[in-house]
């Protein structure tokens, strides 16, 4: 009798109905945030992973499935899927379409890891990854995304955890302070972490054994970021307060993979315990450039699927709201950005796929930007019309516009839905 692999799992019908409904939930939220789904390859290059993630990462050291093949090849299972998207979007010039590459997937990653309830050798991950933009908003976007994702399957009692780790200067800061922090306990680290000491500090965080996890509890964690990534951060705060995403700030939050930069948050669920994120994500900005692209910013998040049914209210019948219209936010002058951002979210949360330009070019600038998305509609939040709280919306297929009351926009969007 052949078992399947320690650590794997087969789903089975009556099981897969619940897979079915997040991955079409996942989909349609997906859209109408403006991702699209990529398939890249299980088996890449090691090397790829290596200088993503980290030599120094549990995922490299312990965790990776690697084999040589046939030809000698030094081949990966893929242990996560943003690596091989930063490879795929360099590979295939995704940078050309211009703007930012907005991407999702849905697929198995393999670590090696102990199994246990929500942990797997072979697990599903749905995620996604927007390159090319560093704009504190696509970062409340991305974070808005999850919980909003959430929201959708009906997934109670979550906690959005956030913290910057900075640039790349901030980050050898933040660990010489993480050093002075842990020196006086190095004796007590299990051998794995004396080395991370001197290897990557921040590594300790991640360790699964008691003493070290204790140590790590106690230790202070001072944030070191310079103005400019402490401007970013404030700002993405204000994006997330702009639009009622609820989050807390927690400076231990620094992730299991080495190429995050600034922005990194988990999010925990009441039925996993606290321990085990149900999602984690995070700015990388120097990725693209490292693995010979352009210098392109990038953030991103996954989700364990495994862990999503697992939270899931199942006694809650989820309905999927169907994507309905394609719908451009445009602004004169950044002053207005942040109600243009919080318009986005309601138009998004009423099921309108709806998009904005994170570069705030100039209204022509989005006015094209919108054609060449194929909007339906360009919702304009001019300064003059926004004073007696309204905007306009114009009709890109037969060019007439309307001005309406901005609390009246989700009203109005039924009205010309429902006309023939
Ligand atoms: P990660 O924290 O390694 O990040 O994994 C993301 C999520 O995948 C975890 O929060 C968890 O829900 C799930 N997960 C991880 N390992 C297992 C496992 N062995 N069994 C079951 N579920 C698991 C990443 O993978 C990054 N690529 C996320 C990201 C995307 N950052 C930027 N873009």
């Amino acid at each position: 009798m052949i078992n399947a692999l320690r650590g794997t799992k087969d789903i089975l019908p009556d099981e897969i109905s619940l897979w079915q409904r997040i991955e079409a939930i996942g989909r349609d939220i997906f859209n109408i945030y403006g991702y699209k789904e990529i398939r890249t390859p299980i088996i890449e290059e090691a090397s790829l992973f290596i200088r993503s993630i980290g030599d120094a990462t549990d995922i490299v050291q312990k965790e990776m499935y690697v084999f040589s093949d046939r030809g000698n090849r030094i081949i990966a299972l893929r242990p996560e899927a943003t690596a091989s998207i930063a490879r795929a979007y360099i590979e295939n010039s995704l940078f050309q379409a211009g703007g930012i590459a907005k991407l999702f997937y849905i697929g198995p990653m393999f670590r090696s890891e102990r199994p246990q309830q929500g942990r797997q050798r072979q697990f599903y991950q749905i995620g996604v990854e927007a390159i090319g933009s560093d704009n504190p908003f696509i970062d409340a976007e991305v974070i808005a995304l999850s919980a909003r994702f959430l929201e959708r399957l009906g997934v109670k009692k979550f906690h959005v955890k956030l913290n910057s780790l900075g640039c790349q200067k901030d980050k050898i800061r933040v660990m010489e302070k993480h050093k002075e922090s842990f020196r006086p306990y190095l004796e007590k680290l299990c051998e794995t972490c004396k080395n991370r000491f001197d290897k990557n500090v921040l590594r300790i965080f991640d360790c699964k054994e008691d003493s070290c996890k204790s140590i790590a509890q106690n230790v202070e964690a001072e944030s070191a970021l310079c103005s400019d990534c402490a401007g970013h951060f404030e700002k993405v705060k204000v994006g997330l307060n702009a639009i009622g995403i609820e989050y807390t700030v927690d400076n231990k939050i620094v992730r299991g993979l080495d190429y995050y930069t600034r922005t990194v948050f988990e999010i925990t669920q009441e039925s996993l315990g606290a321990k085990d994120a149900i999602c984690a994500g995070g700015r990388y900005n120097n990725l693209v450039k490292e693995l010979g692209g352009k210098d392109t910013p990038a953030i991103g998040f996954a989700f364990g699927m495994e862990r999503l049914t697992l939270a899931l209210d199942k006694a809650r019948e989820v309905k999927i709201v169907r994507c309905k219209v394609n719908t451009f936010v445009a602004v004169t002058g950044d002053a207005l950005y942040n109600e243009a951002f919080k318009l986005l979210d309601s138009l998004r949360m009423a099921g309108i796929s709806s998009e904005i330009d994170y570069d705030t070019k100039s209204l022509k600038a989005q006015m094209r930007k919108a054609e060449k998305l194929g909007a339906k509609f360009v919702v304009i939040l001019g300064e003059e019309e926004f004073k007696n709280k309204k905007v306009v919306i114009r009709d890109m297929e037969n060019s007439s516009q309307k001005e309406v009351v901005l609390e009246d926009i989700i009203k109005e969007y039924s009205l010309i839905l429902s006309t023939p």
